[in-house]
């Protein structure tokens, strides 16, 4: 790994956390396999070498679970699932150079190999352990068999995870008052032996990794806090028949277990790529070199498994000798009309069913991508995807595209015999820093706006120019104005591709490119397009009103089959856990208080239009953020409860609303001199929307 930027001269590797084979995908899970996607395809226009890989995740309690409940044996039930992922994912255009699973052969001998190592390296040891036995089923219960109540923040907590409440890992062992999900019955502790890990050993290491990991700053502030606390070693294995053997046959304590899904499931990011140098070549892509020596390797993950990316993972590969990641960069998670996506709820959209309704997959590339930074979380709801598809996609990109090329083929049958305008030649250079900086940034939003930006510019660059008056009047200047449009737009197109590779193609055909768009690299958007062209199309189509009527009917009226209720919740699938957990009551609104006030008591309030200059995480705190606002007067420090909320590195420039005469407090050790004001689930930050100046106050 290098801390150059990118492009450097090392091979890059892209991945995005494997899914569960273990039921239906939805935009939950496509949010961070089209990111990852965008992301690598973004790496390859820079002229990055790069390839993008993932696998499906087989193993485990929630394939197990899952498979025991339908009567099917795990292997056969997780391979059905898996083959049916590998027909989805090109239909999104999420083009993996490898999309192996975790339970074929080179996966299993990788697994085994590492954990040998590790072994032999003398990072495992073996250890008695408490473990949860439901005696009726006379079973051992290893993570999702088993519930209870987190140690840590007192949640209602699975086996592995705290996935309503901390979100931290438990081993075995640390849920209390465990309760069987087989039978219901309360758990009883019984003693086990053990593998474990010597995660602890590796703090210091892992102090030093995070402070050089790019990517999304939650991966790196989390994770700290974590270390600060203390870390634990961490399980291996698992009193279980389905999942990879521990890898010492003879070795009587690991006779009957299996290893912890989460060794062999980001051991699949390196057999996945090991299956691509070899099906490729290793002189095209060497995998020993990304994984051992100097690869740029990037996770692009939920932000529920941080803990997995930033703590255990890198101790293995470092423990094995293995190369460090460069860059981990955690999602938000998704919400549906300011709603917890939930699966038993039925309140998703399911990747199959956006398809069925007919719509490109593009749109929701553009809309997973465009709203909102990385980390933070998405809501998605009908009428936002049909206003930001209409408004950004079929009024600004669509219709500049339209209109350029119909008037340039309508008056030169092509692109017009001129050279391009300094003015439009230093725009496109403008945007391809923009986008080369989007990258470099982890941030997709960047990559989209800059191309937005771009085709505005040329709305208004048509608009200021008329050429349809130039045509009679000045034909040169006519054919100058065109002759840039064409290149807007083609730049656009190029700028666009990561994100919508199928539309910036069809664009790339009409103005009469040959090849693929995707080979072309950001310096195409610079190079003359062909001289002919036939009529072009429209590539956008507008989402009528009706429409999203009708699929917000169907949408309620699904949720309301599945009944709406909390109850239901703990049937979800593992599927859920990268995209529920902001699931929280937002059904309720707080009731309007009765008591009024006078306008004099309100005159009582210092309400202040500010700025935010700097926005940075507490340490220790897992969802403080401390602010600097300027109000005019005066730069105030504001701790606020954002950190989780809000992709803080995008918050300095932004327009706040500040309560000024706040007491101040002290939070985390940090002073909060007034309070920034919010609203909703997801903080949503209050602002003004026209020329309110910093420091005026609000009436
Ligand atoms: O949380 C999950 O859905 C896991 N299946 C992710 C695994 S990612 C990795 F490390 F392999
Ligand atoms: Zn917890």
């Amino acid at each position: 790994m290098s801390t150059d930027e990118f492009p450097t001269d090392s091979p890059a590797i892209v991945t995005c956390g494997l899914p569960y084979a273990n039921g239906d995908l939805h935009i939950g899970h496509l949010r961070g396999y089209i990111g990852a996607d965008a992301f690598n395809r973004a790496l390859e226009t820079l002229g990055q070498e790069t390839a993008y890989v993932s696998g499906s995740d087989m193993h485990g309690t929630p394939v197990a679970v899952n498979a025991e409940q339908e009567g099917v044996d795990p292997e056969e039930f997780a391979l059905e699932w898996h083959r049916k992922y590998e027909e989805t994912f090109p239909k999104f255009n999420v083009d993996f150079d490898n999309y192996g699973h975790t339970h074929d052969e080179t996966n299993t001998e990788l697994t085994q190999e590492i954990v040998r190592t590790l072994d032999e390296e003398g990072y495992v040891y073996e250890k008695e352990i408490q473990v949860a036995y439901d005696p009726d089923a006379d079973q051992y219960l290893p993570d999702r068999y088993v519930e209870g109540t987190c140690p840590y923040c007192g949640e209602k907590a699975r086996g592995d995870e705290c996935d309503e409440g901390c979100q931290r890992h438990l081993e075995p062992g640390e849920v209390e008052d465990p309760t069987s999900t087989i039978t219901g019955n309360p758990a009883e502790y019984r003693k086990r032996s053990h593998k474990f890990f010597r995660v602890s050993e590796f703090s210091d290491y892992l102090t030093e990794f995070l402070d050089g990991l790019e990517g999304t700053s939650n991966a790196r502030n989390q994770p700290r806090q974590w270390i600060e606390e203390g870390l634990q070693d961490w399980c291996l294995t698992r009193d279980m028949e389905w999942g990879i053997d521990y890898p010492n046959g003879d070795d009587e304590s690991t006779e009957d277990v299996v290893l912890y899904v989460w060794v062999d499931a980001p051991i699949e990011y390196v057999a996945s790529t090991k299956q691509y140098s070899e099906r490729v070549g290793t002189d095209e892509y060497d995998w020993e070199r990304v994984w051992r020596e100097d690869g740029e390797i990037v996770h692009v993950i939920g932000r529920d498994i941080i803990q997995h990316h930033t703590i255990f993972w890198p101790a293995m590969l470092e423990g094995a000798d293995y190369n460090a990641p460069r860059a981990v960069a955690a999602t938000g998670f998704i919400t549906i009309n300011g709603k917890g996506l939930s699966t038993s709820r039925n309140r998703a959209i399911w990747a199959e069913e956006y398809l069925e309704e007919g719509f490109h997959p593009d749109l929701l590339r553009y809309y997973l991508t465009t709203t909102g930074g990385l980390q933070q979380d998405v809501d998605f709801s009908w009428d936002a995807f049909q206003e930001k598809v209409n408004g950004e996609l079929v009024g600004t990109v669509g219709n500049f595209w339209y209109r350029s090329l119909l008037f340039a083929y309508r008056n030169f049958e092509g692109t017009p015999d001129a050279d391009v305008s300094a003015e439009v030649e230093e725009r496109i250079e403008g945007a391809i820093g923009e986008v080369r900086e989007a990258v470099n940034d982890y941030s997709l939003r960047g990559i989209g706006q800059a191309a937005t930006r771009l085709a505005q510019f040329g709305n208004e660059y048509i608009q200021r120019n008329e050429p349809w008056k130039l045509t009679d009047e000045d034909p040169e200047q006519a054919a100058q104005v065109i002759r840039d449009c064409v290149q807007i737009a083609k730049a656009v197109a190029v700028l666009l591709e990561p994100i919508t590779p199928d539309k910036s193609q069809l664009l790339w055909d009409q103005i009469g490119e040959d090849g693929e768009i995707a080979d072309a690299g950001l310096q195409a958007a610079l190079e003359a397009p062909p001289r002919s062209f036939a009529e072009p199309g429209e590539l956008f189509e507008k989402i009528e009103d009706d429409r999203v009527a009708e699929l917000n009917e169907k949408l309620e009226e699904r949720v309301a089959a599945a009944g709406d209720d909390e109850e239901t919740e703990s049937d979800d699938t593992a599927a859920d856990e990268a995209t529920n957990m902001a699931d929280g009551d937002t059904d309720e609104l707080e009731p309007l208080l009765e008591d009024r006030i006078g306008f004099e008591e309100f005159q009582d309030v210092d309400i202040r239009v500010g700025r935010i200059e700097t926005a940075e995480g507490i340490e220790g705190a897992d969802d403080l953020a401390k602010l600097e606002v300027d109000i005019g007067f005066e730069t105030r420090q504001v701790v606020a409860g954002i950190k989780q909320l809000h992709d803080l590195e995008e918050l300095p420039g932004q327009k706040c609303i500040l309560l000024a005469n706040m007491e101040p407090a002290e939070l985390f050790g940090v002073e909060s001199n007034g309070m920034v004001l919010a609203a909703g689930e997801q903080a949503d930050l209050l602002t003004t929307h026209d020329d309110a100046e910093v420091g005026e106050k609000v009436r």
